[in-house]
């Protein structure tokens, strides 16, 4: 790993006990999916699993530490200066089905602000991480956004609706909007982190999604940047702080997407 601060190291060691947990159970999915029973309670357990290993592995170091988790909410909730944002298996659809596309997300946040995050993809065996001023890494590798400049030529990702959204209708007609003025079709591959590392390291060009929580993209927002890529934050909403709808680009083709976007505001 190429920046061992102390955070990077604590985020190291439980991303990578946790990954081994997560593997042994992404194996077993296939037997689960040909049983009648379907892999559905086995994965929440394999989630919280994973979760309960990272917060141990984090906390060992400072137990004062402030967190937040998806499945387990907050814990030392009073500690606003030092926080955890974790997602431990982002991609849960993915994993379910046992398609490879999913990965642990770690966001390091000092007075409101990530300052590091990592998002590990442990099938592929892709480490991503970053620490404010340090730059961004794929594994050994210094990484950067892409160099497209044109909406028209860039390759996108984007996610959702999900099945409750209110604004189902809107997000697809938007997405039929953006797909009209780009060559490539517009992929969806199903995990919000890796597709804000995959615009950190070039693989695409832009990233847009409604409706998205806070731990999807913790991580991601300080990779991206360390990348050189922008990230912005639409409708921010000081009550509900948790929900997110981002823009993550490589900063080139930012202001094209933004003003592609069917309404600013979609909510
Ligand atoms: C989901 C993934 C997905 C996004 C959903 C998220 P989960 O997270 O990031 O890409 O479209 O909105 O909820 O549930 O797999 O951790
Ligand atoms: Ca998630
Ligand atoms: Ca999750």
């Amino acid at each position: 790993m190429r920046l061992n601060s102390p955070k990077m190291n604590i985020m190291y060691r439980a991303c990578t006990k946790a990954s081994k947990s997560i593997i042994r159970d992404f194996g077993e999915i296939e037997k689960l999916q040909v049983s009648s029973k379907g892999p559905g309670d086995f994965v929440t357990a394999a989630d919280k699993k994973a979760e309960k290993i990272i917060i141990e592995e984090l906390l060992k170091a400072d137990p004062k530490c402030g967190v937040l988790s998806e499945e387990v909410g907050e814990i030392n909730k009073d500690n606003k200066d030092n926080r955890w944002i974790i997602d431990p298996i982002d991609g849960t659809l993915n994993f379910l089905n046992g398609v490879p596309q999913f990965a642990i997300s770690i966001g390091y946040e000092e007075k409101g602000e990530i300052i590091s995050g990592i998002i590990f993809d442990p099938i592929k065996d892709e480490m991503f991480f970053a620490e404010k001023g340090g730059g961004a890494f794929l594994n050994n590798s210094r990484i950067r956004v892409s160099n497209k400049n044109k909406l028209k030529d860039s390759y996108l990702v984007t996610g959702g609706p999900k099945a409750d959204s209110k604004k189902r209708e809107e997000i697809f007609e938007e997405y039929k909007k953006i797909s009209n003025n780009v060559d490539a079709p517009v992929r969806k591959f199903g995990s919000a982190a890796l597709d804000i590392a995959n615009v950190a390291c070039g693989r695409f060009d832009g990233y847009w999604q409604w409706e998205l929580k806070y731990w999807d993209i913790a991580a991601g927002i300080i990779i991206l940047k360390e990348a050189g890529g922008f990230i912005e934050f639409m409708e921010s909403n000081e009550k509900n702080w948790i929900k997110k709808n981002i823009i993550a680009t490589n900063s080139k083709i930012h202001q094209e997407l933004m003003g592609s976007l069917l309404k600013k505001n979609i909510e």
